[in-house]
């Protein structure tokens, strides 16, 4: 059994310790934001939030985070939208939409960080693949949610 708190709620999981955690959300607690893309740690589209931090749910099993605090998609925006979701929406980033919610976790927990990021530094740390290819549209939406949450005009 594994304990962790997904989106504040506590929840134990009663699986394999090797199970990742992409299944065991997807899974067992049905939250299906967050996609399966590679499996392998390569494109990102199964990126949440743990403990501060943005990481590949795909390459995680769940036994090596007891205790920790999960975050996905759901739980990002669960009372109004992150300022990083209102500016993907006012770039019209999204083209098929597949890679967004890791995209938007990626980004959320940059801008946790660093709320000023150069192009360079987005394009460094935000390593999510996206197939459309929407790269130029990420890093004006995420300059655009820098903006918004250091109270500058958008
Ligand atoms: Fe996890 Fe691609 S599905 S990185």
């Amino acid at each position: 059994m594994s304990r962790l708190t997904v989106n504040d709620e506590p929840i134990d999981y009663k699986l394999d310790p090797d199970t990742p955690l992409l299944w065991a959300l997807r899974d067992a607690s049905n939250l299906t934001g967050t996609k399966y893309g590679c499996g392998t740690g390569q494109c990102g589209a199964c990126t949440v939030d743990i403990d501060g931090h943005a990481a590949r749910s795909c390459r995680v099993p769940i036994g090596s985070i007891e205790g920790t605090y999960v975050t996905t998609i759901e739980g990002l925006s669960r009372e109004r939208n992150h300022p990083v979701q209102l500016a993907f929406i006012a770039e019209a980033v999204p083209q098929c939409g597949f890679c967004i919610p890791g995209m938007v976790m990626a980004a959320a927990a940059l801008l946790a960080r660093n709320s000023d990021p150069s192009e360079e530094l987005i394009r460094a740390q935000i390593t999510n693949l996206c197939r459309c290819g929407v790269y130029p549209r990420v890093v004006e939406a995420i300059q655009r949610a820098g903006r918004a949450m250091r109270g500058e005009e958008v």
